[in-house]
């Protein structure tokens, strides 16, 4: 954190705001997501990790291959949400995750569980997921879109009213269309939550989703309004409450 604090980021009381330059991102959110796992092994010798689709994190997960510290055999890797695309389709959430993470480090491959989300009966591959959820993951790490969706939980969607169950299959307005997506109880329960957000494209929506009035059915990433936000200026520009530079 002090080399990022040298190199001119921002952190806000309780260090739950992160401003950084976009170049410094990657390596800030690799740092707490690092040392979240860490926290979490040496709470209870595992770390459960739910990790954000999209393209953000891509470079992220790139930096946290290079921690040569991790011990991926005490950790168990999920997706919050995933497309209706096979696995090697660009547009997989699991691939860029392979291609920036799984393939750099030694994780066992039976503890990355990945979300089926290209078979034909969703809601079968809903409810096989979240039976292999544990109750309470340790880190989940979130994106935001520009309408504020997260996971694949968008504005207005019937899905943000979920109380019991933890995955559901969903058509978004955005393609790919059909998605499976965890649910409202799984964000909440999380022991720690990190949403990862760059650009200036998702600044009205970072400000919704942190300033605004709580309306998570129009702001979905309000549901994650407790997370340590990990956020270049650019997204951050809107925010009334700046932390002090
Ligand atoms: C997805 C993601 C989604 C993502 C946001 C931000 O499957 O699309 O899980 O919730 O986090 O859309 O995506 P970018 O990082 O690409 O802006």
């Amino acid at each position: 954190m002090e080399n990022a604090l040298k190199a001119g980021s921002v952190l806000s009381a309780g260090n739950r705001r992160v401003i950084v330059t976009t170049e410094l991102l990657p390596q800030t959110a690799a740092r707490h997501i690092a040392k979240a796992i860490e926290q979490a092994i040496a709470d209870h010798g595992r770390a459960s990790v739910m990790l954000a689709g999209g393209s953000t994190p891509r470079a992220v997960y790139r930096q946290l291959a290079l921690n040569p510290r991790l011990p991926w055999d005490k950790v168990e890797i999920f997706f919050g949400d995933e497309r209706g695309v096979p696995p090697a389709d660009p547009q997989s959430n699991y691939r860029m995750a392979r291609e920036s993470l799984f393939d750099a480090v030694p994780i066992p491959p039976d503890q990355v569980h990945r979300l089926l989300a290209e078979r034909p009966d969703r809601d079968a591959a809903a409810e096989e997921y979240a039976r292999q959820l544990p109750e309470r993951l340790d880190l989940i790490i979130l994106g935001i879109g520009e309408d504020g969706h997260t996971a694949s939980l968008f504005p207005g969607s019937s899905a943000l009213k979920e109380s019991v169950r933890k995955v559901l299959a969903v058509v978004g307005p955005q393609a790919p269309l059909h998605r499976l997506t965890v649910t409202p109880p799984v964000i909440a329960a999380a022991r720690e939550k990190i949403i990862l957000v760059s650009g200036a494209g998702k600044a009205g929506a970072v400000a919704q989703a942190l300033e605004g009035p709580d309306q998570p059915i129009q702001s979905p990433a309000q549901l994650a309004r407790d997370g340590i936000w990990i956020m270049d200026r650019a997204a951050a520009s809107v925010l009334r409450h700046q932390p002090p530079r």
